[in-house]
């Protein structure tokens, strides 16, 4: 299996090596915006450029999280062909800007005053050695829980505020015939439920403790025993054809109603918006029971690679568009996202987004705003692939929770 994807991964390396460059006045963007309620997104961002006369060449590359899409860029790159704007997360940005690779912002930045209005949470990944290297397009967050209201009202299941009442819910849709938890096997897919349960599980300290400053005893601990334990739990509601799935088929049979609930970041309400449906009404949007006043947030930015001494006018048009306040606006009610910029409005956002602005808010006023470890906002891939793997083997039933603490131990002190 893992070899089948490797191989795939690394054809579509090679295909995407050996692309063309883009023409005078294009950008050519690598992303991996490829559902539905993706697509729909990224067509504010086609159409805003393109009102400003500069052509979109696309280079989508299928596969949540990124994971595959970095994996193209680096062969891009290593064949001198580099994309002009790559979508990044997190630690990413600073790892390529490590190497030289990125265009400085700085005049853009400077010009559109984006020190005063981005937050500091996302310059953190945006600025590499007091520069800047990415424009941040937005800022999700992982621990959300998505409900098919029409099942829960059958069901009279009220939404669940703590980890017990989520059990009850997940067992009362299992017995009434439903399938409990959408979720698609994908190692990406599995920790990003992990971000919310240890989250929820071990609360903030120990999700900086173990996920940020990586520190062994958290890693080694008994709650990371029972953060393993309720990743169980949650493995014995998911249906048999989970393996492999990918998120949006998940949100879908949720918004179907095959599902009850999903476990994943805010970009899936772009998949229920985009197939007509409201919140409050068809869906319910609320956070992993007892998360409620954190945020596991993970940023989209794009940075740009060098294509010459300066940046090229395409990129800076694309840099100063990403960040106007009516393109955040209009683009983030449609991805599910919240504004990269404190100063928008949430007049246009729907009431999961405004929510996801206030919870923002507070949870960086109260200290309790995290980088995603799920995402890449943690630690650099390095770290997050080898918790990937831990987290995955253990859900698919490779290793019980004792053997998982272990390992994760181990994986992240060999990932350092
Ligand atoms: C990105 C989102 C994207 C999701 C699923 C996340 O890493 O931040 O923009 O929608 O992956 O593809």
């Amino acid at each position: 299996m893992r070899s089948i994807i490797g191989k795939t991964i690394a054809a579509a390396a090679i295909l995407a090596a050996s692309a063309s460059f883009a023409h005078a006045g294009d950008v050519e963007v690598l992303h991996w915006w490829t559902s539905g309620g993706e697509a729909a997104a990224l067509n504010v961002l086609k159409q805003d450029l393109e009102k400003q006369g500069i052509g979109w060449q696309d280079m989508p590359v299928a596969g949540g999280g990124g994971t595959q899409a970095m994996t193209v860029l680096r062969a891009r790159v290593t064949a001198g062909n580099a994309p002009t704007a790559v979508q990044m997360l997190g630690f990413d940005i600073t790892d390529w800007a490590k190497e030289g690779a990125l265009a400085n912002l700085n005049d853009i930045a400077s010009a559109e005053g984006w020190d005063a209005v981005v937050p500091a949470a996302l310059q953190k990944f945006s600025k590499y050695d007091g520069k800047w290297v990415a424009a941040p397009v937005n800022v999700h967050s992982t621990n959300w829980v998505w409900a098919n209201k029409g099942i829960l009202d059958e069901l009279g299941i009220a939404q669940p505020t703590t980890w017990d009442e989520l059990v009850a819910a997940m067992q009362k849709v299992k017995d009434s015939g439903k399938i409990a938890v959408a979720h698609g096997g994908q190692a990406w897919q599995d920790a990003t439920i992990f971000d919310a349960v240890a989250m929820s599980t071990g609360g903030p300290e120990f999700y900086k403790s173990a996920f940020i400053d990586l520190n062994p005893d958290a890693l080694g601990s008994d709650t990371m025993k029972q953060v393993f334990d309720r990743m169980s739990v949650i493995r014995s509601f998911v249906d048999d054809n989970f393996s492999g799935r990918d998120w949006n088929l998940a949100s879908a049979m949720v918004i179907k109603g095959d599902a009850a609930f999903q476990f994943m970041g805010d970009w899936a309400k772009g998949e229920f918006l985009n197939a007509g449906k409201k919140p409050g009404e068809d869906f319910l949007c609320f956070r992993f029971p007892g998360t409620q006043k954190q945020v596991t947030f993970n940023s989209d930015q794009f940075a740009m690679f060098k294509q010459g001494d300066t940046v090229s006018p395409e990129q800076a048009a694309l840099a100063k568009a990403i960040l106007s306040p009516s393109f955040q606006s209009a683009f983030n009610v449609v991805k599910g996202s919240v504004p990269a910029r404190i100063d928008v409005s949430d007049e246009a956002f729907d009431a999961c987004g405004k929510q996801g602005m206030k919870d923002l808010a507070a949870a960086s006023e109260s200290g309790n705003l995290f980088g995603s470890m799920a995402h890449g906002h943690a630690n650099p891939a390095s770290v997050k692939n080898a918790m990937y793997d831990v987290i995955t083997a253990h859900f698919n039933g490779e290793y019980d929770s004792d053997t998982a603490v272990k390992e994760m131990v181990n994986a992240v002190a060999l990932a350092q």
